[in-house]
């Protein structure tokens, strides 16, 4: 049997783990496929994916800064994507139309819950950022049945948006929007989701977040601790995890999405983790 053609999309592309952890899935599950990287120029993510799907490719994982540009383009969205305004994940129905879908929150969830044993039912949640990332995990995050999730955000207005938008999800989970320096009390779980450190910043949260068990999640990942863990541990954090597992976790949902069958996630975190 030939193998099935899939790939990873963005801009760029190089240092993307994708091909690496989809390749040892594959190899995992038996599942006849490869899996590429695609550099796609800033102006042509729509000639480009035209092109791949032309040529017999399967699915697409869709990467920085294209994912809201896959979401447009899609002609249908899943119920998860559709909410997250952005989509990581392409492939065609039956009739050659495209689907977005969004694997991103379920992939941090997972991450939090199976992995590290974090259920979030009950739990006094910040979440740090309101850009697309964040908006991508929140849905799945609400449907854990948090106490509260506060949004706190440099711009105050972003994270009052996503309130909003959310509203109709919170259920009985207290939803607000603050600034940084307002973040008041301690958390339960704090999820770091800015891209603050990518300019060697942090969001400028009082260490007052942070409270004996707190529990600090980096959506960002780093082969070293990632600069807003190492601020949290400097203020007595304990339990910090990064991006990491959650990047494997979004890639397995996204091989179960175009494949129907779930990928083992532990063996390729720790062998990611050892690189
Ligand atoms: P992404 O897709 O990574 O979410 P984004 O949509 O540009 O990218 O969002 C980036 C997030 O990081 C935003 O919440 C942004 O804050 P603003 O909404 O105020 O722009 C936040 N961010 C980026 N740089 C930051 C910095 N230096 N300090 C604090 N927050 C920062």
């Amino acid at each position: 049997m030939t193998n099935e053609l899939y790939a990873v999309v963005g801009n760029p592309i190089s240092h993307s783990k994708s091909p690496r952890i989809h390749s040892l899935f594959a190899s995992q599950t038996d599942e006849p496929l490869e899996y590429t990287a695609i550099q796609a120029p800033m102006d042509d993510f729509t000639g480009t994916i035209r092109h791949f799907f032309e040529r017999g490719g399967k699915g697409l994982n869709v990467t920085v800064p294209f994912k809201e540009q896959a979401w447009t383009q899609a002609e249908h969205r899943t119920p998860r994507a559709e909410k997250a305004g952005a989509a990581n994940t392409l492939y065609l129905d039956a009739d050659d139309a495209l689907v977005a879908d969004n694997t991103d929150g379920v992939g941090l969830v997972r991450d939090l819950t199976r992995n590290h044993g974090v259920a979030l039912k009950g739990l006094r949640i910040l979440v740090l950022g309101a850009g697309g990332a964040v908006r991508g995990v929140l849905g799945p995050i609400l449907a854990e049945a948090p106490a509260s999730l506060t949004i706190a955000n440099r711009t105050v207005a972003k994270a009052e948006a996503l309130v909003r938008l959310f509203a109709g999800e919170a259920g009985d989970t207290a939803l607000s929007a603050c600034g940084f320096e307002q973040a008041a009390g301690a958390f339960d779980l704090v999820i770091n989701g800015t891209s603050a450190s990518l300019q060697g910043d942090l969001p400028p949260v009082p260490a007052s977040i942070l409270g004996g068990n707190t529990v600090v999640y980096d959506m960002m990942y780093s082969l070293q601790t990632t600069t807003f863990n190492r601020w949290a541990q400097d203020n007595g954090a304990t339990r910090v995890f990064d991006g990491l597992g959650m990047l494997v976790e979004q890639a397995a949902e996204s091989f179960y999405v175009w494949r129907g069958v779930r990928p083992e996630t532990a063996p390729v975190i720790d062998e990611l983790r050892n690189d």
